[in-house]
């Protein structure tokens, strides 16, 4: 099992505003870290931790994530430490849109989830990013050596955990004083459907009614990116991932023959590992259901 960091809320020095979940900032010695809150029951802690191992086995610059619990306020949730000890500083993704484009309507509200959060906006401007620093980048595959190559693997692994979230405060540059660099990836509690019911993974895994299907259920995850600022909704997860592979074809070959070098067993292995309580044994043989179709799908280019 994996560990359960136990906080007390009463060590919170600060509460983090950005984001919908509630959440603190607390010291750990010297580290400042972060406690995100599962407070709603929709499993964005089993969610959060997973898709933040399967990071790991791409070998992606990621934000590590444990498992936690408050104590004080009897509620499960994931601790991580900040990706920008100082004097490092964030900005986010809509802070570097509205630098390059005036009129990026980039502030939260009605605005959080943008059309103007186009596959070509976000490219023109991850493509001016340097890499993440070498510590973030030691198991990046052979070719990855500019930072769209790097984001391409935030896209693929989008498209495998069905992250639906990747908005424009859902990935971001940091700032060292002097150059802005690629951010780490952070923030995938919203995937892996983790708020279906438990009926309904059964019930989806037994049926033999093809709609009802995970291989067709897992077409509809969408992600935050847009073709273009004038289409009525956003792309697919996996049309995301394409559309980005489309601008660095050798970066997302690299990715592709990563996710292809996993082993199923290693992903298993992952699902096993979150408490029980947390994580029922049908929703942890639909998650490895979900991740398998995705897999596929990502690695056979011409399927819907
Ligand atoms: N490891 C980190 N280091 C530094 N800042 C962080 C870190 N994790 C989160 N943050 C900051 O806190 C904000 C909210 O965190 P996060 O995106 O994880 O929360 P959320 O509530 O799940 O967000 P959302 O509403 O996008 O689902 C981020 O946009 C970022 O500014
Ligand atoms: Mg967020």
């Amino acid at each position: 099992m994996y560990p359960v960091v136990r906080i007390q809320s009463s060590r919170a020095q600060a509460l983090e505003d950005l984001g919908t979940k509630a959440k603190f900032w607390y010291l750990e010695g010297d580290t400042r870290m972060l406690f995100k809150a599962e407070e709603r029951g929709t499993g964005e802690d089993w969610a959060e931790k997973i898709a933040c191992e399967l990071a790991a086995l791409l070998g992606l610059p990621h934000v590590h994530y444990e498992m936690a619990h408050d104590v004080d306020q009897d509620r499960p949730g994931v601790v991580c430490a900040s990706l920008v000890p100082p004097p490092l500083a964030l900005a986010h993704g809509n802070q570097l849109l509205l630098a390059l484009d005036p009129d990026y309507p980039g502030a939260q509200g009605p605005h959080y989830r943008s059309r103007a959060h186009t596959i070509d906006a976000v490219f023109d401007v991850v493509r001016r990013l340097r890499m993440p620093t070498a510590g973030w980048c030691v198991n990046l595959p052979d070719g990855i050596d500019d930072a769209a190559g790097v984001f391409a693997g935030y896209l693929l692994l989008d498209a495998w955990v069905a992250n639906q979230d990747r908005h424009h405060e859902n990935w971001g540059a940091v700032w060292d004083g002097q150059h802005l660099l690629l951010a780490p990836s952070f923030d995938h509690g919203a995937a892996l459907a983790r708020n279906l019911s438990d009926a309904e993974r059964a019930e989806r895994l037994a049926s033999r009614d093809h709609h009802r299907q995970v291989a067709h259920f897992v077409r509809r995850a969408r992600s935050a990116l847009y073709a273009d600022a004038v289409a009525p909704s956003p792309l697919s997860t996996l049309e995301a991932w394409r559309a980005w592979a489309q601008r660095v074809p050798k970066a997302a070959r690299a990715w592709q023959e990563r996710l292809d070098g996993v082993e199923s067993e290693a992903v298993a292995d992952i699902l096993e590992q979150i408490q029980p309580e947390r994580m029922s044994a049908i929703c942890r043989q639909f998650t490895a259901e979900l991740l398998a179709q995705n897999r596929r799908r990502i690695l056979q280019p011409e399927e819907p």
